[in-house]
């Protein structure tokens, strides 16, 4: 099984950013632990702040007839909140996308209640802290 981790704007920063919200690990660090546990899962990493680069590399990790990705788990950070453009390049992908938010988006701002991708994704995993990138993983496994 091969699976891609596409992260969005400002998640380079975990760790850093808002530990209070976000933790004090780093995603390398996690992605690393994620990697030992699920020896037999090939686990892709991609990071931008773009979100024109974020829908370049969904097209060429999903939209092939045979694609590149078993599934695809997206944290697409605010853009989640404004980004009509993802919801449409997700909505033309063969290999299914996995929305996950580290925090409870639904229990924040009320701006960050409404996500563009929802509609367009299998299904949506938050505020399990970094654990909802795991967890992501295990939906996959059982699918
Ligand atoms: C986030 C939630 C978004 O509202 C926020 O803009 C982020 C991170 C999360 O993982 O909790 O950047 O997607």
């Amino acid at each position: 099984m091969k699976i891609l981790i596409v992260n969005g704007p400002n998640l380079n920063l975990l760790g850093q950013r808002e530990p209070g919200i976000y933790g004090r690990s780093s995603f390398d660090d996690y992605l690393q632990k994620l990697r030992e546990r699920y020896p037999d899962i090939e686990i892709d990493y991609y990071q931008s702040n773009i979100e024109g680069e974020l829908i370049d590399k969904l097209q060429e990790a999903g939209f092939l007839a045979d694609p590149v990705y078993d599934g695809i788990v997206l944290n697409a950070g605010a853009y989640t909140h404004t980004s009509i453009a993802l919801q449409d390049c997700i909505r033309s992908l063969k290999s299914p996308v996995i929305e996950v938010h580290i925090s409870n988006v639904h229990a924040r701002e009320e701006f960050r209640h409404h996500s563009y991708l929802s509609c367009a994704c299998k299904g949506v995993i938050c505020g399990f802290g970094l654990d909802s990138y795991r967890l992501a993983i295990e939906a996959w496994k059982t699918i």
